[in-house]
C-alpha cells in the first residue's frame, strides 16, 4: 500500500482513509488483528527523545503480535561511535521488517528510505514533519468530531518549528471547506513554504496573535508546545514562552462542540483544569495515536507496495542545502537533490527554499 512514510503529500485521500477506518475497526476487534504481524519485527530508531511515538509504535507491534527492537539513545548504539545514517539504516533493515525513525535533522526519514531494504515510517524529523502525529490526528477528528472537511481549525504555538502543525495543515489543506487560523507570534509564524501550499490549495488561512479573538469560531482548537530544543538559545525560547495558555477563562469563549487536540507533551500552554472538561480529548488522541499506528503497519505489512526506487546516485554536485538542520549538511555522503521553480530551488529532503 505505502513504500514508506515519509510525508503524507504522498499518499492519497483514499489510502488515508483506509487507515482511518482500519484503525476504527482495529480498536473496535482488536482481538481480530492480535495476531496479524506474528513473526515480524519493527525497528524504533529514536536519534531524539520520546514517549508517545515511540511506545505508542511498540505497543501497536505488540498488540498485532509482532516483535520490536531499537534504540531510544544514540549514544547506546554504534551511532556514538561515528556510524553513519547510512550504515545504521543499511544494518538494520537487514534485522527488521519495517522502521520508525525519528530524528533531530529534517529530511532524516527521507534519506534513510533511500538506504533501507525495510519500509521507512518518519517519526519526526526535526522541526519539519510528524506524519504519524497527523494519522493520529485524522483518527481522533474522524472519531470525535465526525468528519475532516469543513472544519474551522485553529492551530496556536509554535507554528514555525512545529513538525505537528506543518504535517496537519498540510494535510488537512486537501479536505474541503476547511478553514485554519494560525494563532502565534511573529517570531513563530508558519513556514513560508507551508503557507503556499495553503494558497495553491485555495484553503482559507488567517494569521493572528490573539487566541482569545479565535475561540468563538474555532470546531478544533490544536494546541501546541514551544519547541524549546529548537530554539538557538535558552534567551530566545523565554522570549516566545507562557504567551499562549488555555486555560478555563479562555475556554469559556469556545463552542460547546470544540475539540481541543494536542499532540503532546504539555508544558504549559493548556492548564491542568482544563483537562477535566469533555471538549479536551488530548489523552484520548493519545490512545487514537496507537490504532493509527497498528492500521498503518499492518498495510505496509500486509498490503506492501513495491519498492520502486534504489540507492541514488550523485545528485546536484553544484548546489547544497542553505538550512543548516536539513540531513544533508551533516550526512555529506546524501545525493542533494531540489526541485527547480523559476529562480528557487526546493531541497527535497527538508523542503527548505532558497534563491538561485
Ligand atoms: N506527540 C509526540 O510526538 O509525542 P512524543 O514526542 O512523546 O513522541
Amino acid at each position: 500500500m505505502f513504500e514508506n512514510v515519509i510525508d503524507l503529500e504522498e499518499i492519497s485521500q483514499d489510502k488515508l482513509q483506509k487507515v482511518i477506518d482500519l484503525a476504527c475497526e482495529i480498536k473496535a476487534d482488536p482481538q481480530r488483528y492480535s495476531e496479524s504481524c506474528h513473526g515480524k519485527i519493527l525497528a524504533t530508531l529514536f536519534y531524539e527523545p520520546s514517549t508517545r511515538t515511540q511506545m505508542s509504535f511498540k505497543a501497536a507491534m505488540m498488540r498485532l503480535g509482532g516483535n520490536t527492537l531499537g534504540f531510544d539513545n544514540p549514544m547506546n548504539s554504534s551511532v556514538s561511535k561515528g556510524e553513519s545514517l547510512k550504515d545504521t539504516i543499511k544494518m538494520i533493515s537487514g534485522y527488521t521488517d519495517i522502521i520508525a525513525i525519528r530524528h533531530p535533522l529534517e529530511g532524516s526519514a527521507k534519506a534513510a528510505s533511500l538506504y533501507s531494504d525495510a519500509p521507512v515510517i518518519n517519526a519526526g524529523d526535526g522541526g519539519h514533519l510528524h506524519p504519524t502525529q497527523t494519522l493520529t490526528d485524522l483518527v481522533t477528528l474522524y472519531n470525535e468530531v465526525g468528519r475532516l472537511d469543513h472544519l474551522k481549525i485553529g492551530i496556536c504555538g509554535d507554528l514555525k518549528y512545529g513538525r505537528t502543525a506543518h504535517s496537519l495543515i498540510k494535510t488537512m489543506s486537501h479536505y474541503e471547506g476547511n478553514e485554519f487560523y494560525l494563532i502565534s507570534t511573529p517570531d513563530l509564524k508558519l513556514p513560508s513554504y507551508i503557507t503556499n501550499i495553503l494558497k495553491g490549495s485555495g484553503c482559507k488561512y488567517t494569521e493572528l496573535n490573539s487566541l482569545s479573538e479565535a475561540m468563538p469560531m474555532l470546531d478544533v482548537l490544536y494546541m501546541t508546545r514551544i519547541q524549546r530544543e529548537r530554539f538557538a538559545s535558552e534567551e530566545e525560547y523565554k522570549k516566545q514562552s507562557g504567551i499562549y495558555v488555555l486555560d478555563t477563562e479562555k475556554l469559556s469563549l469556545g463552542k460547546a462542540s470544540l475539540k481541543i487536540l494536542h499532540p503532546l507533551p504539555r508544558v504549559d500552554e493548556i492548564a491542568v483544569e482544563v483537562d477535566n472538561d469533555p471538549r479536551a480529548v488530548y489523552f484520548k488522541q493519545a490512545v487514537y495515536g496507537m490504532y493509527a499506528r497498528m492500521a498503518l503497519i499492518y498495510l505496509m505489512l500486509n498490503e506492501p507496495a513495491p519498492k520502486i526506487h534504489s540507492e541514488p546516485s550523485t545528485g546536484d554536485l553544484v548546489h547544497t542545502c542553505s538550512n543548516p538542520n536539513c540531513i544533508t549538511n551533516s550526512e555529506v555522503y546524501l545525493p542533494r537533490s531540489f526541485v527547480n521553480s523559476g529562480d528557487m530551488l526546493t531541497c527535497t529532503y527538508c523542503d527548505s527554499r532558497m534563491l538561485i
